[in-house]
């Protein structure tokens, strides 16, 4: 019998209407286009006015039902990657079942920051590949500005809202998920992080009005580890699977600043036109990048191409995943 793989078998994006572009900001904080452009890559960013993450959440697996032929109450599992869910409990998973009437599902958040699709994904393979279920769906939503400070030029030009959801289903061609790399550094805490809200710091006056209930990142820090680690964990899965440059047909990077997807295709020896980006109309969107990258491109993918995702984000948390893509659209 062929070992069971588990396939994306369909991809689904949601984003805000609102657009927040670099000249709005430039009248919020002291920041202009061209520092943002060049330091970045980032155009514009999407904003939740009204709802939260869950809205976003549901409004992708909605369409990612439709879009599969699924129904709703065929799903076995949701996996949530997310920093923003609508409430400290419960979880967001729980939220979007309910309100995207996944009635047989049980499901829970994935708290790995910016790489929590990559952790979601990796972790839901498992619950396919064993046989327990056929239907696990992967979301990754973050509604970022509801936690962004912006009176803080230094992070507030880079996040946005947005979220995407995949489905998830055995293959028995050995297409989608081939390997990954999973790491994580806690000491990396110091210069990323949400400082109160949690158990260590709960919400009082003093917190609020510190404003340690926004992200707080040392950028240049963060740049540092995020640019290494990206691109040698990149590297890794490749030798690790024997794979050469020309054999990997997209790298699918996190969305955080367009130097450090630039230094990670350069690491992996790929040409510009292999690397999927949409950081210029999104921003980083935490959790949302990489599957709204596979939505944006889903209708230049093949059957059979050979995709590298990789993400580092808050934790420190990084890491890659090798699949082979499953359909053409
Ligand atoms: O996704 C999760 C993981 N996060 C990341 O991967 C983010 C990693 N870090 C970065 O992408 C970059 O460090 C940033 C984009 C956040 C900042 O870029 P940078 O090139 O590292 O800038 P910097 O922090 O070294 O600041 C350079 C200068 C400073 O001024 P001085 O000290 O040189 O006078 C900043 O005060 O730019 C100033 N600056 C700004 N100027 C205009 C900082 N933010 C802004 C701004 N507009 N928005």
């Amino acid at each position: 019998m062929n070992k069971i793989t588990a396939a994306i078998t369909g991809v689904q994006g949601f984003l805000p209407d609102y657009v927040l572009d670099n000249e709005e900001l430039s009248a919020m904080v002291d920041t202009n286009d061209e520092w943002i452009t060049s330091r970045t890559g980032i155009k514009e960013r999407r904003i939740m006015k009204d709802g939260a993450t869950s809205d976003m959440g549901t409004a992708a697996v909605l369409g990612l039902l439709e879009k599969t032929n699924t129904k709703a109450e065929d799903v076995d599992l949701i996996i949530v990657g997310t920093v923003t869910a609508d409430f400290p409990f419960p979880s967001a998973a729980n939220v979007i079942c309910d309100k995207a009437g996944l009635i047989n599902a049980w499901g829970f958040d994935l708290n790995a920051a910016c790489s929590g699709f990559i952790y979601s994904l990796s972790t839901a393979s498992q619950f396919i590949e064993t046989g327990k279920y056929k239907k696990v769906v992967i979301v990754g939503a973050d509604m970022m500005s509801s936690i962004v400070d912006y009176e803080d030029r230094t992070t507030c030009v880079i996040f946005g809202d947005g979220a995407g959801a995949v489905m998830l289903e055995p293959n028995n061609e050995g297409l989608g998920v081939q390997d990954f790399i999973l790491e994580n550094d806690g000491a990396g805490r110091e210069f990323l992080v949400q400082p109160a809200g949690g158990s260590l710091n709960p919400p009082t006056m003093e917190t609020v009005e510190n404003r340690q209930h926004f992200v707080k990142q040392e950028g240049k820090q963060v740049f540092k580890f995020a640019v290494t680690k990206m691109a040698d964990v990149s590297a890794e899965i490749m030798e690790k699977n024997n794979l050469a440059s020309e054999d990997v047909d997209w790298l699918v990077p996190h969305q955080a600043n367009l130097r450090i997807i630039d230094a990670t295709a350069k690491r992996m020896g790929l040409p510009d036109e292999k690397v999927m980006i949409n950081i210029q109309k999104y921003g980083n969107t935490t959790s949302g990048t990489i599957p709204l990258c596979l939505w944006d491109y889903e209708k230049q993918l093949k059957k059979g191409d050979v995709l590298i995702l990789s993400a580092f984000g808050g934790g420190f948390t990084w890491g890659s995943v090798y699949l082979k893509w499953a359909y053409n659209s």
